[in-house]
């Protein structure tokens, strides 16, 4: 190993937090589903990105602090290391609220031709708030983002697993109502349609082994 490679002691990295000090909160049907996952990746490490997922569904949608913190318990990192993995990437909810329903609407290059922004203000004044802001009832959120590679319904909309487009006023109206008269949080069902499906993958190359 080179020099460069061992800068640093290894016993004064930031430790993973105690139990005694945080307030557990995954089920323990998480703590199964997170265990199953771990017996497939070479290190514990390696399984972050899967236990965040876990606890986006478990923590109703956002990795708050807390989440963060117990997800670093049960893998056994820091906290920060954990952090700097669920703040890379964005279909993580570490910094927004995201509500019951995050409307996610594209403004790239042709869903912007095809008035996206008209109706990412259509939006807006519809439901009072601005970017990346969650209605005062904790229904929606709204946030802009990048191309979802579905350019040819532009004008695209996401919300949960679903891409809608291409959409007009009249169907961002009727898909508001259907999701303000929806018992589920499409946010959290999507947190779990990933687990199931990394699940059931790990499960198939478990019996390809
Ligand atoms: S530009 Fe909107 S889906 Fe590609």
């Amino acid at each position: 190993m080179s020099d460069l490679l061992q800068i640093g002691n290894p016993n004064e990295r930031p430790m993973p937090p105690k139990a005694e000090d945080l307030d557990l909160k995954f089920s323990d049907n998480a703590i199964a589903e997170l265990d199953s996952l771990k017996s497939h990746y070479p290190n514990w490490k390696a399984c972050i990105l899967p236990g965040l997922w876990i606890a986006q569904r478990e923590y109703d949608g956002m990795l708050t602090d807390a989440a963060i913190a117990e997800v670093a318990y049960r893998l056994k990192r820091s906290a920060a290391e954990v952090q700097g993995v669920a703040t890379f990437y964005s279909m993580y909810n570490t910094q927004h609220n995201p509500g019951r329903h995050k409307i996610e609407v594209c403004t790239c290059l042709s869903c912007h031709f095809n008035s996206a922004y008209r109706l990412r203000d259509y939006i807006s004044a519809k439901l009072g708030i601005g970017n990346k802001e969650t209605t005062a009832d904790g229904m929606f959120m709204l946030e802009e983002v990048e191309c979802l590679n579905a350019c040819d319904r532009a004008p695209v909309v996401q919300v949960g697993d679903q891409y809608y487009g291409p959409v007009d006023e009249k169907m961002i109206d009727e898909l508001l109502e259907k999701l303000r008269n929806s018992e589920e949080s499409t946010v959290v069902k999507m947190a779990d349609q990933i687990v199931q499906v990394q699940l059931k993958a790990e499960e198939r190359k478990g019996v390809l082994a």
